[in-house]
């Protein structure tokens, strides 16, 4: 919990604010009933789908599910902490704000980050000096000589060597006068169990791995021989994700923001030696396949992005996952795939920087490297068919409908079929995706009737009904309102508003604040934001209609079992009983 003080700047602001008034500086809104209506600004989409709701003083995109009040407004539209978030506002609505005020959980989490931070700077140091100075580092610097790794990298990239020792950095912390439980935390030493810490990193080159302001966040560790794992990374910690990092930015973001491209490769390696041939504008992935949050960062620099494959295989599966990315960013995104047996590195240590410089200027976009790529294999109908099916997921990721038109189109001109038939299979593909687990339909498409199975179109009324109209929620709380849903994610909300019982005042923004779980939040903000479905003259037959319904369910599990059973005196009960119940529906439906 936040201290009280904490809470109370925030109301304060929260009060003085108004939503539709400090969105509307950033986002072009238009009234649209009750709520206004604009286009996303955290995704990339043709038809608006970003609602700002005065009543609820809330934000919520149906397209990204981002959401919540001005607060993570602002945090999410200028990246900055929650802390920055109440500074910036507090002053805006001129609010006297000092930072003592500040929420303590707020604080401690921010003090956690800033000790992280500090642990890694004095840890990269070490590493850097045990590289540059130590006898030890011997051995590493022979190794960088081979990798022809020059001097002004080491210093640029602040590169290091961990000492095969158990206690060297352990110890050289506690000189310092760091707490171990934070070094063990930021994953630079593993407590031991009779007590103590060891050093996680022994014997490695270490690749301190740096954000765009400089801070070091996490380090990479390659073991100079055949060691496994041939690198050991940074897990995840509150200043370190592995897949939204990219090595090399906080360098080369000038040189990718100048000449409006960046290379994206898989290793630090082939990121330094790019870099060593007066390659610029570049970056890494850990190894892993560009995400969404990657493009997001890079956005911010150029739109056109390069990713280079070491091989065929390889490339054709990464590009079909990453065509959506791009394109629903209104990203370019490009592949080049290298000679057999080559990655970035060895290529431009062997081939020059001119030819792979080469290589990505004759770079394809994605789609028709694809397409290229597949039908290569040949044009006959199964080739045709199996194409198809492998582009249709990344059809139904587009989130524009004007994008997957021009895609359908393109797709069925490139592989020869006619257009009805991608379209056919396309819907065909969603109809069953829809049906496992995973993202959720759109709300949009929930509602739309047709596409959104009965049961579920249940649950979504039942949800707006309870969370529209306490009335309601209090008189279906004492029933077996669960046999009513069927979405997991529903059921766990339905519980959380359901188990407040029979009070009398429950506060929706409360609740909303209180949930842990990320899917429950979305959805509930999503049915706040939403108009209920129900006039005030609608509330009472509502809620008869659910209590009737579950009344019928049970009774069809009655049915089941004396059929099961064979019993025919309470079959005919149950059957009798589910005439009754149903009779007085028939005549005014
Ligand atoms: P590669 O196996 O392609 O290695 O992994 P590399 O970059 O060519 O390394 P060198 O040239 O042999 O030194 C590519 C990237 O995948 C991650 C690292 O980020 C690496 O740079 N990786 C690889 C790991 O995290 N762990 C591993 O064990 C291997
Ligand atoms: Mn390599």
């Amino acid at each position: 919990m936040s201290s009280t003080q904490g809470v109370s700047a925030k109301e304060e602001i929260k009060r003085a604010a108004d939503i539709v008034e400090l969105i509307s500086q950033y986002v072009q809104l238009k009234k649209r009933g009750r709520n206004f209506l604009g286009l996303c600004p955290f995704h990339s989409e043709k038809e608006p789908s970003f609602t700002v709701s005065p009543e609820k003083q809330m934000f919520h995109c149906f397209g990204c599910k981002k959401g919540g009040d001005i607060f993570a407004f602002w945090m999410a539209y200028h990246g900055t902490t929650f802390v920055e978030a109440l500074k910036d506002l507090a002053e805006r609505y001129n609010i006297p704000f000092d930072e003592a005020r500040v929420g303590a959980r707020e604080k401690r989490a921010a003090l956690k980050r800033q000790q992280l931070l500090r642990v890694n700077e004095i840890a990269a140091d070490y590493f850097f000096n045990a590289l540059t100075q130590g006898h030890e580092g011997a051995k590493a610097r022979e190794y960088l000589s081979t990798r022809q790794i020059p001097q002004g990298i080491v210093e640029d990239f602040r590169l290091g060597y961990s000492p095969n020792s158990w206690e060297g950095l352990t110890r050289s912390l506690e000189r310092e006068g760091v707490d171990l439980s934070v070094a063990a935390l930021a994953g630079l030493v593993v407590a031991r169990k009779g007590g103590g810490y060891y050093d996680r990193f022994r014997g490695r080159l270490m690749f301190p791995i740096l954000n765009v302001k400089g801070q070091v966040v996490g380090f990479g560790g390659r073991a100079l021989g055949q060691e496994m794992p041939k690198y050991l990374n940074t897990s995840e910690t509150p200043v370190f994700h592995k897949s939204e990092v990219l090595y090399g930015l906080h360098a080369s973001h000038q040189a990718i923001r100048s000449s409006g491209r960046v290379v994206v490769v898989e290793g630090y390696m082939d990121m330094l030696s790019l870099w060593k041939h007066g390659f610029k504008e570049v970056v890494a992935t850990l190894g892993t396949a560009l995400t969404e949050q990657h493009v997001r960062k890079l956005k911010g620099y150029t739109s056109e992005i390069v990713v280079v494959f070491d091989s065929d295989e390889a490339g054709k599966k990464a590009v079909l996952g990453s065509l959506s990315v791009f394109l629903n960013h209104g990203m370019v995104g490009k592949a080049v795939v290298l000679p057999q047996g080559h990655d970035p590195d060895t290529f431009v240590n062997q081939e020059g920087v001119e030819r792979f410089t080469s290589l990505v200027e004759a770079a394809s976009p994605m789609f028709d490297f694809y397409i290229h790529k597949a039908m290569a294999l040949g044009d006959g109908s199964e080739e045709k068919v199996r194409v198809l099916e492998e582009m249709l997921p990344a059809l139904a990721q587009l989130r524009s409908y004007a994008m997957r038109a021009l895609y359908v189109r393109r797709l069925s001109d490139a592989v020869g079929l006619r257009e009805e038939v991608v379209w056919a299979e396309l819907k065909e593909y969603q109809k069953r995706s829809r049906g496992r687990s995973g993202a959720s339909p759109r709300l949009t498409e929930k509602l739309s009737g047709a596409r959104v199975s009965k049961k579920y179109n249940r649950d979504i009324h039942f949800l707006n009904l309870i969370v529209h109209h306490e009335e309601a929620r209090q008189r279906l709380a004492d029933t077996d309102w669960t046999l009513l849903l069927s979405d997991p994610v529903m059921q766990r909300l339905a519980k959380v508003l359901m188990d407040r019982g029979r009070s009398n005042d429950v506060d929706m923004d409360t609740v909303l604040e209180s949930i842990q779980d990320p899917e429950v939040e979305k959805e509930l903000r999503e049915i706040m934001v939403m108009p209920s479905f129900y006039g005030p003259d609608a509330v009472e037959t509502a809620i008869g209609e659910f209590e009737q319904k579950i009344e019928e369910i049970k009774l069809a599990a009655l049915i089941r079992e004396a059929r099961e059973r064979g019993d025919m005196v309470a079959l005919n009960e149950a059957l009798k009983m589910r005439a009754r119940l149903q009779a007085p529906n028939q005549t005014n439906s």
